[in-house]
């Protein structure tokens, strides 16, 4: 081996012998720490890549959520089911195994905090198992000449399911299918059948017309885009799943000017006046449209969490790291929810943005 593939081995020993210190810590069996890392030592040099145990796998995903500084859901991070699927290659296998995931975390609407692991990276390697979808279920975006119909943030996406031969139905709520690419192979189109995607219609508690809107969301958050690191190897397939937090769909997803851009819609129908910004058109309809949100899932008995509740639970999570001896990181912009603000616990506490490792991180493009 050349010097820098050498340097390259280090670096991997370094965090592999930090994170086997990390997780006997705080797991217990310090007695097996010495004799994990030679075996560690030995299949590094045989092989430029080692496995983690099934243990391992679990616990570094379960603290690479508990280290995700943009993540207000923390509090549950010891709860996350971890399944492990390094065996698979094919990617009808890969899917099969997407399917199970999502219906476990599913679960009827009683979401479980889930995580489906595929396949490490081999160091030396640049193939790799993807998922190239951000999020395994979102709703397409097509470019129109009348502008675009369904999600804008998904139209690069949108264009590539196109090209592979994929057509939607057009509506502004076409689930796009699953992209799955393995090593020396072309990527492959999967249709998720339509009952294994659990979808919520968007009414309001007190106002009749907000049906007519004839919005939607569906139930589980799947971020498939991100690479899960754990002590120096690289899983670039690990989708993994929390419950939505009622402003990520009622600020956000239906409210953001390059989203589906519901406010002006909606403050029309609440008679407010869009003409001047001081009437607060944006904030009231902001209010309804998040109502209307955390209403409808609630109804579908869909486990959905509101941004105080959610707040406070991340100052549970605070104070459970600060009495299990750990410094809480965390992206304050990322933390604090977009919508009132002030009126949340986050708002007036601060936590250095430093990054650890386990971790998800975005793989460089
Ligand atoms: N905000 C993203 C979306 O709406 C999902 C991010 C993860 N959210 C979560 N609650 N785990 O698609």
């Amino acid at each position: 081996m050349d010097s820098s593939g050498i340097k390259h081995m280090e670096k991997i020993y370094d965090e592999a012998a930090a994170f086997v210190h990390l997780m006997a810590r705080e797991t217990g069996n310090p007695a097996h720490v010495d004799v994990r890392l030679s075996v560690i030592r030995q299949e590094l040099a045989a092989t430029g890549t080692y496995t983690h145990t099934a243990n391992e796998l679990a616990f570094g995903a379960k603290v690479a959520w508990r280290n995700s500084n943009r993540c207000i859901g923390r509090l549950f991070w010891k709860s996350l089911d971890v399944f492990d699927h390094r065996d698979l290659t094919e990617p009808d296998d890969i899917f099969t195994a997407l399917q199970s995931y999502l219906r476990h975390a599913t679960n009827g609407g009683k979401i479980r905090s889930s995580i489906c692991v595929f396949k490490p990276k081999h160091p030396e390697s640049y193939d790799e198992i993807r998922i190239l979808n951000n999020k395994l279920i979102r709703y397409a975006g097509y470019e129109t000449d009348a502008g675009i119909i369904g999600d804008p943030e998904e139209v690069t996406v949108t264009r590539l399911c196109t090209e592979l031969g994929w057509k939607g139905e057009g509506t502004a709520f076409d689930v796009l299918p699953v992209v799955i690419k393995v090593p020396n192979r072309e990527p492959e189109l999967f249709s998720i059948d339509k009952n294994d995607v659990l979808e919520v219609k968007i009414t309001h508690p007190e106002l009749p017309w907000f049906s007519e809107l004839g919005l939607r969301w569906y139930a589980v958050p799947v971020i498939s885009n991100m690479v899960l690191e754990i002590g120096g190897i690289s899983y670039p397939a690990a989708p993994f799943n929390g419950w939505f937090m009622g402003t990520e769909i009622g600020s956000r997803n239906l409210g953001d000017e390059n989203r589906y851009n519901m406010l002006p819609e909606i403050a029309r129908r609440m008679n407010l006046d869009t003409k001047s910004k001081t009437s607060l058109w944006k904030d009231r309809a902001l209010v309804e449209l998040n109502t209307a949100v955390l209403h409808s899932y609630r109804e579908a008995g869909v486990t959905i969490v509101d941004h105080h509740t959610a707040s406070h639970q991340f100052m549970r999570f605070v104070e459970q790291e600060r009495k299990a001896g750990r410094d809480v990181t965390s992206e304050w912009s990322w933390i604090v929810p977009p919508m009132s603000a002030s009126a949340t616990e986050v708002f007036h506490r601060d936590w250095p943005n430093k990054i650890k490792t386990p971790n998800y991180f975005y793989r460089e493009e």
